[in-house]
Parts: structure tokens; C-alpha cells; sequence
């Protein structure tokens, strides 16, 4: 069991539903990232899960900004040149070339965690407060009070856990996109940050397909062709979404997308990846009986 890198406390919360999910969201990316790691995933996983990373962060700094913007925040120069200088180390992190992509992405994980941690107590906690209590009578782009039932369309409940610190912890990822979507759809953002995270999610399903893919393969899963084909149907459904994103955006594409999405994802996850998962175990237990059988004097 991986145990997370970026443990979310009630104390980051800013108290503005967006901002706070997607601060979550951007945490659980990070864990996705880490336990990938330390499973010993592939360079491609890798990389691509720090760009998904940093695609996350941007879309929320955005986010942030343009609240700060129609709020009139007086700080917004110094916040936003923090933002910029995360945004400046991702290059960074980029056009260097590593020798050890794990090395790397364990810095990577680390550095974000603590960047975060400090960021939003002391800054966006700061920002947020200010805002709220400023008699700016511009309405709230981020809804200021939006309630957690309406503003969560993706719980996560334990039932869903699968067991496998790996998997679980991409499917929390998953769950966190949409309810950051869903909370931009209540805030009024949803047509404008839907193809945005359409294009997150589309890679991020990406990403924990090809892992739950590379699963099956290794331990030869009697259900393999057919849990990929369910894949394959899913990511023709987010392009095809993208599709429609780019010729009619709009807040009600946005809404269907966020349901349809979290309705598939509760389905699959509790019927095949289970069951994919339980097969994992059992394998791998047996395997574990025949080495120590094998292993015995
Ligand atoms: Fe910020
Ligand atoms: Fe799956
Ligand atoms: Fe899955």
C-alpha cells in the first residue's frame, strides 16, 4: 500500500467549493503520480501523468486569476507572480532532460506537495478571505456558497475502493476532475473550462487505462478483450464529446458530460475493475504460494 504524498486536511480549505475542489483534485493527481511511481510504471505513464499534473494546475491558477480579476483583489500582481513562477518551473521541469525518470517524478510529487501546502495557506487562503469580505459589488464568478451536495455530482465512497493503492487512487483523480468540471458548471465556468477538462480527462483516462491494461496483459485476465473494449467505447464517448465541445460548447453539454461521465465510472469501477482486481489478488497469492513452495528445502 502506497501511503498518499499529499494528504488533504480540512485546514487547506478556503471555504469557496471550487477553489477547495480543485485544490483536492490537483492532491489526488499528485498521489495518482506518486503510487504510480512507486509501483515502478513506465517513463510514458510517468510523463504523462506530470503533464497532466501541470495541465490541472494551469486550469486551476486560470481559475483563480480571473476570480481575482473580477473581484478587483488588490493583491492579484503578487499572487499571480506566484503563480507564474510555478507555471515557469513545469518548463523547466520539461526541457531538462533526466537520466532517472522515477528520481524525477518522486522530486516532482515532493516539490508540488509542499509548493501547494504553503500556497494555499498562505496565499489563497488570504485571497479568498479578502475576497469575500471586500464590498466589491461584482458577483462572485467562483460561487461563493455553492452547497457541497449540489457541488459534488462524483462521491466517493469506500465501496468503490478496489483495494490497489494504484487504481484507487487514479479513479479518486478521476472523480475530482469531474467535480471540479461540475462545481466550474455551477459556477458559470462550465462551458468555458469544458474542453479544458475534457482534454484532462481524456488524458488522464488515458493514462489509467493503459495501466489497468498493462494488468491485465501481464497476468493474462480471461476478461481482458472485453474490459478493453468498454475502454475503447469510453474514449470514443470523450471524443466524441471533445467533438461536440468544438462546435456547440455549452453549459448543458458541460452538465451532460459531468453525469454521464460519473455514471459510467461508478459502473465500471464496482463491476469490472472489481472484478478485474480480484482476479489481480488471487493470482498474485497464488503466485506468492508457489514461490515460497518452491522456495522451501
Ligand atoms: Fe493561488
Ligand atoms: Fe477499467
Ligand atoms: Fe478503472
Amino acid at each position: 500500500m502506497t501511503t498518499p504524498i499529499a494528504q488533504w486536511k480540512a485546514e487547506y480549505e478556503t471555504g469557496n467549493t471550487l477553489v477547495d475542489q480543485q485544490h483536492q483534485s490537483i492532491f489526488s493527481i499528485i498521489n495518482a503520480l506518486h503510487s504510480a511511481t512507486v509501483a515502478g510504471q513506465g517513463a510514458d505513464l510517468l510523463e504523462q501523468t506530470i503533464q497532466s499534473v501541470r495541465d490541472y494546475t494551469t486550469v486551476h491558477f486560470d481559475t483563480e486569476e480571473q476570480y481575482m480579476r473580477n473581484q478587483g483583489y488588490a493583491g492579484y500582481a503578487d499572487h499571480k507572480r506566484k503563480h507564474d513562477a510555478l507555471r515557469a518551473k513545469f518548463t523547466a521541469f520539461e526541457t531538462q532532460s533526466y537520466p532517472d525518470i522515477q528520481q524525477h517524478t518522486i522530486m516532482v510529487s515532493h516539490f508540488l506537495t509542499t509548493w501547494l501546502i504553503q500556497h494555499i495557506q498562505n496565499d489563497d487562503q488570504v485571497m479568498i478571505a479578502a475576497c469575500r469580505s471586500s464590498a466589491q459589488p461584482v458577483a462572485e464568478v467562483v460561487g461563493p456558497a455553492v452547497p457541497q451536495a449540489l457541488a459534488e455530482i462524483a462521491q466517493w465512497r469506500p465501496e468503490y475502493e478496489t483495494g490497489y493503492t494504484l487504481i484507487d487512487d487514479q479513479h479518486r483523480s478521476l472523480f475530482h476532475a469531474i467535480n471540479a468540471l461540475h462545481s466550474a458548471i455551477l459556477a458559470g465556468r462550465g462551458g468555458e473550462l469544458l474542453e479544458r477538462t475534457l482534454k484532462i480527462l481524456e488524458s488522464y483516462t488515458t493514462i489509467h487505462f493503459e495501466t489497468e491494461e498493462r494488468f491485465m496483459a501481464e497476468l493474462h485476465y480471461p476478461e481482458a478483450a472485453d474490459h478493453t473494449a468498454k475502454h475503447r467505447a469510453l474514449r470514443q464517448k470523450v471524443e466524441a464529446f471533445i467533438a461536440e465541445e468544438a462546435q456547440t460548447p455549452s453549459r448543458r453539454l458541460a452538465l451532460r458530460v459531468s453525469r454521464f461521465l460519473t455514471e459510467w465510472l461508478i459502473h465500471h469501477i464496482r463491476d469490472e475493475d472489481q472484478r478485474m482486481i480480484d482476479f489481480l489478488r488471487q493470482t498474485r497469492r497464488q503466485q506468492q504460494t508457489l514461490t515460497a513452495k518452491a522456495e522451501r528445502p
